[in-house]
């Protein structure tokens, strides 16, 4: 970065210290955008039109409105670099949803954030082409951080969008057949009076659900951190959900199926006059 470089910001070219965005643009606070990298050489585009095309594809999934057409894009990519005499390089391009008050629901009306940056680029060492480089294997964890309070939330925003349209509070996300939590909460089921829920390896180590393990185990409840099927949630005497924002919430529907006797269970309730009560504890000041 130089200090005469030039940014792409919604529309205008800006200096690079001038380009602000909000602390709340969902790019920032989810991860809810896409990207691209564009080679440019001897001052064209390599391969743009497949670029613009993954581009438009990607905001098309995701359901976010480009503020430019496809001319515009290329224009705009190509635009940038000359203005930053920038021959050899490359322009990053990024949109994100846009700023908005942070919630997992797509906000309404916001304005999408399009950004690019180009930089200088000769290409790859040139000793590394020659010779070969080494690698390393490694899990292939691009959504499977869970265990990682990770502002990488597209997926649980999108499983939220998809509750939400269908009149629903929360979604619940099963893998492999298991229920493992919700988009932005912890799952609980209750069956034979024991209260289950699923083990913290690759799972958000929600403080709520912490809670309220210890909460019932205090009051002499059986808790069990297993995986269970989502059969079994369909099944069981309760479901409940637990967040920070959540509390301690009863479940009574699963994809339009009562759940138990269609009302908050005992247990649910035990757990939510626990919370209630801890929760008044600390806002007296007797507890933290
Ligand atoms: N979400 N699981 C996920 C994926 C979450 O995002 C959250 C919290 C929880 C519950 O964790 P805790 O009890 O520590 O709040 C479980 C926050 C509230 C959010 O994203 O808004």
């Amino acid at each position: 970065m130089t200090n005469s470089e030039l940014v792409y910001l919604n529309g205008e070219m800006v200096p690079h210290a001038e380009a602000k965005i909000s602390v709340e643009d969902r790019g920032f606070n989810f991860a809810d955008g896409i990207y691209e990298v564009v080679r440019i050489v001897g001052g064209n585009a390599f391969r743009i039109e497949a670029h613009l095309d993954r581009f438009q594809s990607g905001a098309r999934a995701l359901e976010i409105e480009l503020p430019l057409t496809r001319d515009g894009v290329r224009e705009a990519v190509l635009g940038i670099a000359r203005a930053n005499r920038i021959t050899e390089g490359t322009v990053y391009v990024q949109l994100s949803r846009g700023a908005a008050p942070r919630k997992h629901a797509f906000p309404e009306g916001a304005r999408p954030t399009l950004v690019m940056l180009a930089r200088p680029f000769a290409g790859p060492a040139a000793e590394n082409l020659e010779d070969g480089v080494s690698v390393l294997t490694q899990p292939d964890l691009r959504w499977g951080y869970c265990e990682v309070k990770t502002i990488g939330l597209l997926p649980n925003v999108i499983a939220f969008q998809h509750a939400r349209s269908e009149g629903c509070f929360e979604a619940i996300l099963v893998r492999d057949g298991i229920v493992t939590e919700g988009s932005h909460s912890s799952t609980f089921c209750v069956r034979g009076g024991t209260v289950y829920t699923h083990p913290i390896d690759n799972l958000l180590p929600s403080i709520t659900r912490k809670y309220a393990i210890e909460a019932f185990r205090s009051e002499g409840v059986e808790v069990r951190e297993v995986g269970v099927p989502l059969e079994e949630y369909r099944a069981a005497e309760e479901v409940f959900l637990a967040g920070t924002t959540t509390e301690l919430m009863p479940v009574v529907r699963i994809d339009g199926e009562v759940v138990g006797s269609g009302k908050p269970g005992e247990l649910t309730r035990l757990g939510m006059q626990l919370y209630r009560r801890d929760l008044e504890a600390v806002r007296a000041g007797k507890a933290g």
